[in-house]
């Protein structure tokens, strides 16, 4: 059993729908049974029109639910975002921010650190990603990228904009090669990533590093999560395509608990 109580949240991205996201959430109500909640943390992220129905069917249940990203505004003449405020009127505890598929469409450093001041003024959980393209891998930039990603994140957490208690404030390193490429990053290399970023955390001053959850993404399948979760810095992970599907979801969760 580890110090940090793993978690692993699924990231749906642009998928599902009324019926589909029902399958899931039926599955997902009886993980009880499969997924001792005192072992493992469990997080679904649908689109936004879909937190509704997963308010709905998951209320009442071990498994949380969060949205996929927030605005870095409180609120304003900004045309289809969505603020924290308003994910926090609908009782939502986890947002994911700074993924890589909004920072290819522009989002900057700074943006994620706003929106993570954001959450934490409203007492919403963010899981924080980052991670280096297959080009800055190649070129020996992976350290210089993590860094300056976190950095921008670090200084906020600093500045108090996280009440985030630790429990509250969740790493992701999904790299950009290994996301929906079937391209898992092996454990080795997960892990000297992951312990990379909590000392990085250190060395900036941010002194619960160590309860830090820090989840890896990319191609994590049912079959190769046990050995990344075994890894000493993997906490969990963030899971895109394998959410989708109830029984790998599930036994990926299964992993993170028994890791
Ligand atoms: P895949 O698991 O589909 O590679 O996606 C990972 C991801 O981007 C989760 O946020």
């Amino acid at each position: 059993m580890k110090v940090r109580k793993p978690l692993v949240a699924g990231n749906w991205k642009m998928n599902g729908d009324i019926a589909s996201n029902e399958q899931l959430f039926t599955a997902l109500r009886a993980a009880p049974e499969r997924v001792p909640a005192a072992q493992v943390e469990v997080v679904v992220c649908p689109p936004y029109p879909y937190l509704g129905q997963a308010a709905a069917w998951l209320g009442d249940t071990g498994v949380a639910w969060g949205a996929q990203d927030v605005s870095a505004h409180p609120n304003g003449a900004h045309t289809g975002e969505v603020s924290a405020s308003m994910l926090a009127d609908l009782g939502c505890r986890w947002v994911v921010i700074g993924h890589s598929e909004r920072r290819q469409a522009g989002e900057t450093d700074e943006q994620v650190a706003a929106k993570l001041a954001r959450c934490a003024a409203h007492e919403i959980g963010v899981i924080a990603c980052v991670g280096e393209t297959l080009a800055e891998r190649e070129a020996g930039a992976t350290e210089t990228v993590l860094a300056r990603q976190l950095d921008a994140i670090a200084s906020t957490l600093l500045a108090g904009g996280a009440s985030a208690a630790p429990g509250r404030f969740v790493l992701a390193y999904e790299p950009v090669w290994a996301i929906g490429t079937g391209r898992t990053a092996s454990p080795d290399t997960a892990q000297a990533a992951h312990r990379f970023l909590r000392e990085r955390l250190a060395v900036r001053g941010y002194r619960e590093s160590g309860y830090v959850r820090i989840l890896y993404g990319g191609s994590v399948k049912a079959n190769n999560a046990a050995a990344l979760f075994a890894m000493p810095d993997v906490d969990g992970g963030l899971i895109g395509g394998a959410s989708l599907v109830a029984d790998e979801f599930l036994d990926i969760c299964r992993a993170a608990a028994l890791a």
